[in-house]
């Protein structure tokens, strides 16, 4: 692996066996951006633990592959139809994960650990451990990163402002963690001043 390499050599065989149940709607992408989120935040975390925190990351959203995927943007979003997923992709999850780990059982992973936090990391919203709250953060702050707004204003079709408005009322306000509630508000509050940089600089427009 490349020296910087997102994901840890622990958890290489964790993603190549996530993989194939990641490729539907992003959760490719959202899973190893979150990851990479997820390692920042660690530092920043005192008492959080990586063996915990890392691999419930990466195996979080395994879930989604079994749910219809005609379906998947209406369990989700501002208005969701059908929270009834939502659970069903914490079940299938933790089934699928409990699989994955114990053909591999990770050095000083603790599976049981892992799977509670698979089970309920979207339908739960308070923090029930302290590695429960950094994989939370990561999950829900991946919105607030630049990756995460393109993507999820691409599903929607919402325009920057809306997505912004929103972020500042779901996000940034049950982000868990200070370093979490943090990177949240600091990443929203860039993008709302990057998108109004024209207004500061009409002038550019006529360069
Ligand atoms: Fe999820
Ligand atoms: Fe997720």
């Amino acid at each position: 692996m490349k020296e910087h390499s997102i994901v840890l050599p622990r958890d290489i065989p964790l993603w190549e066996d996530a993989k194939p149940y990641l490729d539907v709607r992003n959760n490719d992408e959202h899973t190893l951006v979150a990851y990479g989120l997820a390692r920042a935040l660690l530092e920043q975390t005192p008492g959080a633990d990586e063996s915990t925190v890392l691999p419930a990351i990466l195996l979080h959203d395994v879930g989604w592959k079994r749910v219809d995927p005609n379906l998947l943007l209406d369990a989700i979003g501002t208005n969701p139809t059908r929270k009834d997923l939502v659970f069903d992709h914490e079940r299938y999850g933790v089934e699928i994960a409990s699989e994955i780990l114990t053909r591999h059982r990770p050095d000083d992973v603790n599976i049981k650990s892992v799977l509670e936090i698979i089970d309920g990391h979207d339908t739960t919203k308070e923090a029930r451990s302290i590695n429960d709250a950094v994989v939370k953060d990561a999950d829900k702050g991946w919105r607030t990163t630049p990756h995460g707004m393109k993507i999820i204003c691409g599903w929607y079709d919402w325009s920057i402002a809306e997505y912004l408005d929103a972020m500042e009322k779901v996000a940034v306000p049950h982000m868990l963690t200070p370093a979490g509630k943090a990177l949240a508000s600091c990443l929203v509050a860039a993008r709302r001043a990057e998108a109004a940089l024209p207004d500061y600089l009409e002038e550019r427009a006529h360069d």
